[in-house]
Parts: structure tokens; C-alpha cells; sequence
């Protein structure tokens, strides 16, 4: 899975309202050639729409994002995600994800915060939030010492700055809401969707 998301580079973070649109987002995604999708467990439809995706679309690999807790993590698994991701470093979520069995991203942006997850043996972080953090040159900088980490940049990333954070040795996949804005998702733009998922792998 790991090797898969390093060639495809992309993790579309969604954010479902209403679990009827997870299948149909997912499969624009599809369309648009992307296959992971990031559910974030920012709305109550998380677990339905992991599941849905998970039984009705093999093909896509589907995880869970924004897990704040040990019972999300349990919720999000049970449902069929196969991989966790947190905007933060929470070591209870990490030991869970590791009884799980499931790889987790936690989010880190500092030196100490990339020593205490690897001191929990993680290897790929979630860089976030990357724009507001200092973006490409503060990456590049706080990364150095740290050559056996992989990121996955987060946050305000867009078409427009993608390129440059793919461009680093140490940038994994990136991450984001540009793919699958909430917006298009409520308006069920699914070829829009589609259409952001082409222009990012362009
Ligand atoms: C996340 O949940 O990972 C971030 O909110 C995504 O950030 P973005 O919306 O700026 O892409």
C-alpha cells in the first residue's frame, strides 16, 4: 500500500457530510485516475462513508483521517479503513494503530515532534498544516537531520505549490482538500471532481 501511495503520490482528503455521496465521490475519484481516498472524521457520516467505500469499491484504498482518539481509531478500522491519519501526535492513537495493525501518519511539523514519533518507530509523517507551517524551504530545512523520514505534506496545498513539495527527495505523497472540495462535494460536482483529480496528476 505504502509503495503505491509513493507512485501515485496523491491523498484526496474528504470531508462527507451525507454518507449517500461516499461511493459516488470515490468514484469520480476513480475516474480521475486517483485511488486512495482520506475520510476525515470531522463529520458523523465518517465511519458510514469508510464503509461504504470499503465494501463497495475495492479498488480504492480507503483510510481514515482526523482520528483524535482511541475509539476513532477502533470505529474507523472496524469499518474497513487501512490506514489512520492524525493532524496531531497523539501516543494512544499511535499504539492503538499499532495493535490495530493499521500504518498511521500522525501529524508533526517540529524536530521534537518527528524524534517522539519516531521514538514510537513511525517513519512517515504527516507533514501539517505545510503552507502555514513555512511551506517548501521550512520542509526541506527541518527534514535534514532526519533522512530515514518520509512526509506527507498537508495543508494549503494546491495545483499551484504541489509540484514543488513533490520535488523533494523526502516528500512521500502530499496531501489535501483541493481534489475534493467540500464544495463540489455538496453540490455532488462529481465531474469536477474528476477534473481536479486529472489537473493534480497533471
Ligand atoms: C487535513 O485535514 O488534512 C487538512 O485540513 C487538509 O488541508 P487543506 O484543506 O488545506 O488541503
Amino acid at each position: 500500500m505504502l509503495k503505491k501511495l509513493e507512485t501515485e503520490k496523491l491523498l484526496p482528503v474528504l470531508v462527507i457530510e451525507n454518507a449517500e455521496d461516499a461511493v459516488p465521490l470515490a468514484r469520480a475519484l476513480l475516474a480521475g485516475g486517483l485511488s486512495f481516498a482520506e475520510v476525515t472524521f470531522r463529520t458523523a457520516a465518517a465511519a458510514q462513508s469508510i464503509r461504504r467505500i470499503a465494501e463497495e469499491l475495492p479498488q480504492i484504498t480507503v483510510g481514515a483521517g482526523t482520528v483524535l482518539s482511541v475509539e476513532q481509531a477502533n470505529a474507523a478500522v472496524e469499518a474497513g479503513a487501512r490506514f489512520l491519519v492524525s493532524p496531531g501526535f497523539n501516543p494512544a492513537v499511535v499504539k492503538e494503530a499499532a495493535r490495530l495493525g493499521v500504518p498511521i501518519f500522525p501529524g508533526c511539523i517540529t524536530p521534537t515532534e518527528f524524534e517522539t514519533a519516531m521514538a514510537f518507530g513511525i517513519k512517515i509523517i504527516k507533514f501539517f498544516p505545510a503552507e502555514q507551517a513555512g511551506g517548501v524551504d521550512f520542509l526541506k530545512a527541518v527534514s535534514g537531520p532526519y533522512p530515514e523520514l518520509k512526509f506527507i505534506p498537508t495543508g494549503g496545498i494546491n495545483a499551484g505549490n504541489l509540484g514543488q513539495y513533490l520535488a523533494l527527495n523526502c516528500v512521500l505523497a502530499c496531501g489535501g482538500s483541493f481534489m475534493a472540495p467540500p464544495k463540489l462535494v455538496a453540490a455532488g460536482d462529481w465531474d469536477g471532481i474528476s477534473r481536479l483529480a486529472r489537473k493534480a496528476i497533471a
